[in-house]
């Protein structure tokens, strides 16, 4: 199957800093993707290449075949970044109408839409609240129901559960599985072992290279180890040497 995300020997630079160095890999359709790693490994520098919202240094990156740096795939790709990127002077309503609008949805779908989306947020009941009066939690909710009102076919999540409390963590990957059912494919980044696991890939990043990939237990039984912590480690120290 051909992957619908690609990375080719993608490079990214500050300055003198190599954020990322030469990192390949891809995704195939209906995958659930976690990219793990330790602060400033790189992964939201990927994340942010992959939405053509950074340039690489160097390589290739190409989304729906389209490469990123020039192609559009605005309608069929969500994304909901680490920072959350909400107006926070505007209302959760208010919210979603824009980035409904911002994908071109119709008005009756934009509705329908979040009206849904707030059940499965829990937020139905601040609909009309300012964002800036909401938690830290309640505003990640919602910025993951902005990323999902055009029911995109291609998700990235940057640390999508990050101060969600844990019903809601587990009711987000209920989630996440019933879009992978219905064909969309998810990358997302995490710092959340039993999230890890819950992912059908994992991609383990260190100082800007993916360091090792794979299915979680096949990651577990071919190094011997039990827990994938354990297999970070192992390739941690592999690149040590
Ligand atoms: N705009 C920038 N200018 C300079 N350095 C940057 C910039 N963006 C990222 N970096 C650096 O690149 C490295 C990778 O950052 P990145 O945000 O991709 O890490 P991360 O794996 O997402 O970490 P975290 O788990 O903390 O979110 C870090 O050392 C960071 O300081
Ligand atoms: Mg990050």
């Amino acid at each position: 199957m051909e992957p619908v995300i690609k990375a080719e020997e993608v490079s990214k630079h500050f300055g003198s800093f190599v954020a990322l160095n030469a990192v390949s890999f891809s995704v195939a359709p209906g995958e659930v993707y976690g990219l793990l790693g330790p602060n400033g490994a790189g992964k939201t520098t990927l994340v942010k290449i992959l939405n053509g919202i950074m340039k690489p240094t160097a390589g290739k990156a190409y989304v729906l075949g389209k490469d990123v740096a020039t192609g559009k795939n605005r309608e069929k790709v969500g994304y909901m970044p680490q920072e959350t990127a909400l107006y926070l002077d505007n209302t959760v309503h208010e919210n979603l109408l824009l980035f409904g609008e911002i994908y071109g949805l119709d008005k009756g779908t934009i509705l329908k839409r979040e009206k849904e989306l707030l059940d499965f947020i829990n937020l139905s009941k601040w609909k009309n609240s300012m964002v800036a009066n909401l938690s830290g939690g309640m505003r990640h909710r919602l910025s993951l129901a902005c990323a999902l009102m055009h029911e995109p076919e291609i998700l990235f999540l940057d640390e999508p559960t990050v101060g969600v409390d844990p019903e809601l963590r587990v009711s987000f990957w209920e989630y996440f599985y019933k879009l992978r059912k219905k064909g969309t494919t998810i990358l997302l980044t995490t710092h959340y072992m039993d999230e890890a696991e819950r992912c059908t890939m994992v991609g383990l990043m260190r100082n800007g290279k993916l360091i090792a990939e794979g299915k979680p237990d096949k990651l577990r039984t071919e190094i011997g180890v039990n827990t994938l912590e354990e297999v970070f480690l192992h390739y941690a120290r592999g690149m040590e040497k």
